[in-house]
């Protein structure tokens, strides 16, 4: 178990390195047509998201047998997949984003998503820079509090996705139906359970009492 956890996080900081060496090259070799990789750097993020709150969930659902080993190696990692989860996101922006605005200039509209998605990465950079043993021990109880950000960061999420195209409406509101179905419900599900499970955690400790 002890060797699994090991691994994992030697590979976890090996794809964040990686990542930072991919973002610093691309720049030298800016196209628009990244913007496919971009969407995988997106797709990539959101996936690392989910399991970071995956791990949280089965925790504070105290699970036990195969998804107690489960939770346990993510959570072993968690600091490190925050850090990965925005190192991806970041390079996604530049990708699908910034490299376009550069080479073609700014559009003239810029659709709803895309300040979501930055209101995302901006809300994500202060769970990053404190995804270390320092900052968990200096902040102290405002670490833990400064990380609820993950909920709306997920609510955020949920919508960036959701509203990148015109299938179909809600309130006035166009949405995409592939985004929906494979990026907006799953991340609205994982909130619901987040919030259950943080409800369930707390009464369990006050019946512990
Ligand atoms: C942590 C932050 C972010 C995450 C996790 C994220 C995630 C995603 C995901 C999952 C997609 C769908 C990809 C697909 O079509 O399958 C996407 C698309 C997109 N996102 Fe983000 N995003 C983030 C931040 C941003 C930011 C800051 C911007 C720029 C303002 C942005 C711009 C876009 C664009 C332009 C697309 C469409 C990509 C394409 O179809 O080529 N995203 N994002």
């Amino acid at each position: 178990m002890a060797n699994i956890t090991k691994q994992t996080k030697i590979g976890l900081k090996a794809s964040i390195y990686f990542c930072l060496f991919l973002l610093v090259v691309s720049l030298f070799f800016m196209r628009s047509n990244w913007s496919t990789a971009g969407a995988w750097m997106g797709r990539l993020s959101i996936y690392v998201f989910w399991l970071i709150a995956i791990a949280g969930i089965l925790k504070r659902f105290r699970v036990k047998g195969f998804l107690y080993r489960v939770q346990q190696v993510l959570m072993a990692n968690r600091r490190q997949l925050g850090i990965l989860m925005f190192m991806l996101g970041l390079t996604h922006f530049f990708w699908s984003k910034v490299f376009d605005n550069i080479l073609n200039g700014s559009p003239q509209s810029i659709p709803t998503y895309q300040p979501l998605g930055l209101l995302a990465l901006f809300l994500c950079l202060p769970l990053a820079i404190t995804s270390n043993r320092f900052s968990v021990k200096k902040l102290g109880k405002f670490w833990q509090t400064l990380h609820y950000l993950v909920y709306p960061v997920m609510f955020i999420l949920a919508f960036h996705t959701s509203l990148q195209g015109k299938d179909f409406q809600i309130l006035g509101i166009y949405f995409s139906l592939g985004n929906t179905v494979f990026y907006g419900l799953p991340s609205l599900t994982i909130l619901i359970l987040q919030i259950v499970s943080h409800f369930y955690d707390k009464k369990m400790k006050t019946r512990a009492v």
